[in-house]
């Protein structure tokens, strides 16, 4: 009699056990689907410019629609910082790295490291100098051809005189880089003068105002303003409009624009910018569909950019402006 008892005893603790584990391995795997996504996204500057606030905007908003935790640190202008940001959030075991480089060069140990995490590295924004082998996937502008289609458009233009003042954005960022280059370079093909260049810190708007309000005060005569975002564009008008020179549609100097926020191609509409080119920073949807896409194993192409165009006084239009999402 005892025997049977204990044995009954035994089965129950048995059944019991593989109860238990049953539910624990159900819960462990319900617990793992039902587990949000974490993103960690390495951000540049919170007030870079209003590109940057719309870019911030954007993942903020695509990824809370999406049901990802999103873990956003910003660099405020110190790369160094952007890099040990990265490493934590590879320390704290992020699904997906999402990173946004002040500066092109500098990222392969980070990569490296993600990559022996088994963490997918993304790049957005800006390319970031790494093989191939070394990240999953790439959300960009081509910012070279950003620049090149500026230069095609000066050239359409038929100046008297190419006398070019360059406000470049943060040095070493891809973004400044290929702008940089691509108005260098056309200077050099087509005989163009460039009065100045010269990398404003942050892309920041009173810098850029203040530069051109010093070289103006040296008598340094120049055509075009080629200001590599909307911010230092504005920040040369303001320049000029306390010199009395005149700019825009009916000036003497030509003001070119990057980003195409909506007030820059109100600006663009009104005569004051003569060219806005596009650099779209609503990445964040474009994010969520990657990462879902990598989520479900599917195949994805690596090196996505993002398509962008330009507005001229003779493209803009009020109902074009008012349409667009930044
Ligand atoms: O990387 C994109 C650049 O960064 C934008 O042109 C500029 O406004 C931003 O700060």
């Amino acid at each position: 009699m005892k025997k049977i008892f204990s044995t009954a005893l035994v089965l129950m603790l048995m059944f019991t056990l593989l109860a238990a584990c049953g539910k624990k391995d159900a819960e462990t795997s319900a617990t793992k689907e039902d587990k949000k996504i974490t993103v960690g996204v390495v951000q540049t500057n919170a007030n870079e410019s209003d590109w940057r606030t719309a870019n911030t905007k954007s993942f903020n908003e695509a990824f809370a629609t999406a049901g990802f935790e999103l873990k956003m640190v910003f660099g405020e202008g110190d790369h160094a910082k952007q890099i040990s940001q990265a490493q934590q959030l590879i320390q704290e075991e992020v699904d997906y790295l999402v990173v946004l480089g002040l500066q092109s060069a500098g990222w392969e140990d980070v990569a490296k490291a993600a990559k022996t995490a088994g963490i997918p590295f993304i790049m957005a924004d800006r390319k970031l100098d790494l093989s191939e082998n070394l990240y999953t996937a790439m959300v960009c502008s081509d910012f070279l051809a950003e620049g090149n289609k500026a230069v095609d458009w000066l050239k359409t233009q038929k100046l008297d005189a190419y006398k070019i003042v360059v406000l470049g954005g943060d040095t070493g960022s891809s973004a400044q880089l290929g702008r940089s280059k691509a108005i260098e370079d056309g200077a050099k093909a087509n005989k163009w003068d460039i009065v100045f260049n010269q990398n404003m810190k942050g892309w920041d708007e009173t810098l850029a105002k203040q530069a051109v309000a010093d070289l103006i005060a040296t008598g340094t005569k120049f055509t075009v303003i080629y200001a590599e975002n909307d911010n230092m564009a504005r920040g040369a008008c303001t320049a000029m409009d306390a010199a009395g020179i005149t700019y825009g549609k009916n000036g003497t100097v030509k003001v070119i624009a990057f980003d195409a926020n909506k007030w820059g191609l109100q600006n663009v509409l009104s005569g004051k910018f003569s060219l806005d080119v596009e650099c779209n920073p609503l990445h964040g949807p474009r994010i969520v569909k990657l990462i879902n896409s990598l989520k479900a194993g599917e195949k994805v192409e690596q090196n996505a950019y993002v398509d962008e165009t330009t507005f001229d006084i003779n493209s803009i239009t009020q109902a074009i402006i008012d349409a667009r999402k930044y």
